[in-house]
């Protein structure tokens, strides 16, 4: 399968003066993906991201936004095309919250009630109360005018997102929930997103690939699973030792759940045929309101596919989307169970997480 190329550095330079601080990068990143860039302070990961969209003009190289070279675009444009995060989120405080989020399409001469439409949904989409609109930004805690720097950026609905350690001025605790939103939010919005970071924590986390920059080149660039086990010794110094077991408590069980399980509708019978079970040991019964009334092992089924009520097995304690895969194979263990299903509080049944796609992991088979 040949993936959708959203963003393209090819040998990317800055120079300033006689310095270079960004030094022949390349990278590419694929639609849908969260990339992330993490290295130590002044390695030019700000630099390297404001190239993208040119708020900082490159030296040299090429770089690409979907598939057109920035130097053909239009600045301006190219600039409000992308959604744009920052650590001091940069909200204004003479604003309320609905007009900070309603920011570009104020400037774009969007109608005023498609502004405010655009940002009721956001305020929601990003978690907060809708009474918040009429607030300023000094009326809010950091973690929640983090959120609306998040629902700023998606405002003209881009595919591309840039963070520059958005997550870097909270606590860890609301850090880690910021996280695990941006995880939830991702997974119904799907954005390209680069996103800058100096904590490998939240790298493995929320990235699909890594990329680690030293003093303006790329030294290091992979899945996570990739990248604890790099050789070189600057990588290895700098993820420091354990990583390879942080990695397992840090990513997140999403990365490994399957949706595709095999499933039934109560009251029809089992396709056995169906090419979707193969490699299944259970089927899982869905009832009409979409939620899984429990799940039959095939090899109880009748021959014909036809099955009883009292053969439903229920679903056994469901674990949340937010734990990490260590805490998901702990749970299997404890249960003594190879799967485990997934429940979203709000949005309910999300799938199933297998042991072997867990060990599928470390063989590096999964992003
Ligand atoms: N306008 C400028 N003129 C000269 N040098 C600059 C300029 N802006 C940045 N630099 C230098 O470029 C290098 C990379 O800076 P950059 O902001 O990209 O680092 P960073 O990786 O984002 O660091 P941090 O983790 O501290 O945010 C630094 O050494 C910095 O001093
Ligand atoms: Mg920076």
């Amino acid at each position: 399968m040949t993936r959708e190329i959203s963003v393209e550095l090819q040998k990317v330079s800055k120079l300033y003066g006689q310095d270079k601080v960004v030094d022949e990068v390349s990278f590419t990143v694929e639609k849908g993906e969260v990339f992330v860039m993490i290295g130590p302070s002044g390695c030019g990961k700000t630099t390297t991201l404001k190239m993208i969209n040119q708020l900082i003009p490159h030296s040299s190289g090429n770089i690409l936004v979907n598939g057109t070279d920035v130097a053909e675009l239009d600045v301006v444009e190219l600039r409000r095309s992308i959604g744009y995060v920052i650590q001091y989120i940069g909200l204004l405080p003479h604003l309320t919250i609905q007009e900070n989020i309603a920011f570009v399409l104020k400037l774009t001469k969007h109608p005023k009630k498609m502004q405010k439409d655009r940002a009721e949904e956001l305020i929601e989409t990003v978690g907060l109360p809708l009474n918040y609109l009429n607030r300023y930004p000094r009326e809010l805690s950091g973690g929640q005018q983090q959120r609306v720097g998040v629902a700023r950026a998606l405002a003209a609905n881009p595919d591309i997102l840039l963070m520059d350690e958005p997550f870097g001025a909270v606590d860890p605790l609301t850090r880690e929930q910021l996280q695990n939103e941006l995880l939830r939010l991702q997974e119904s919005i799907q954005k390209t997103i680069v996103f800058v970071t100096h904590d490998m924590q939240e790298a493995f986390k929320v990235g699909n690939r890594i990329g680690i920059l030293r003093q303006g080149k790329l030294v290091c660039l992979g899945t996570p699973m990739e990248i604890v086990k790099s050789d070189d010794e600057f990588v290895k110094n700098f993820i420091g030792q354990g990583a390879l077991f942080e990695v397992f408590d840090t990513i997140p069980v999403t990365r490994v759940l399957q949706k595709d399980f095999p499933t039934a509708r109560y009251d029809q019978k089992v396709d056995l045929q169906a090419e979707e079970l193969e490699d299944w040991e259970n089927v899982f019964i869905i009832d009409s309101d979409d939620s899984c009334k429990g799940y039959i092992p095939l090899s109880s089924l009748n021959s014909d596919g036809s099955y009883t009520a009292d053969q439903i097995i229920p679903l056994p304690k469901a674990s949340s989307p937010d734990i990490s895969v260590k805490l998901a194979v702990q749970e299997m263990l404890w249960g003594g169970r190879t799967w485990l299903p997934i429940v979203d509080e709000k949005s309910g049944f999300k799938g199933i997480v297998q042991f072997r796609s867990c060990a599928g992991l470390v063989a590096g088979d999964r992003r």
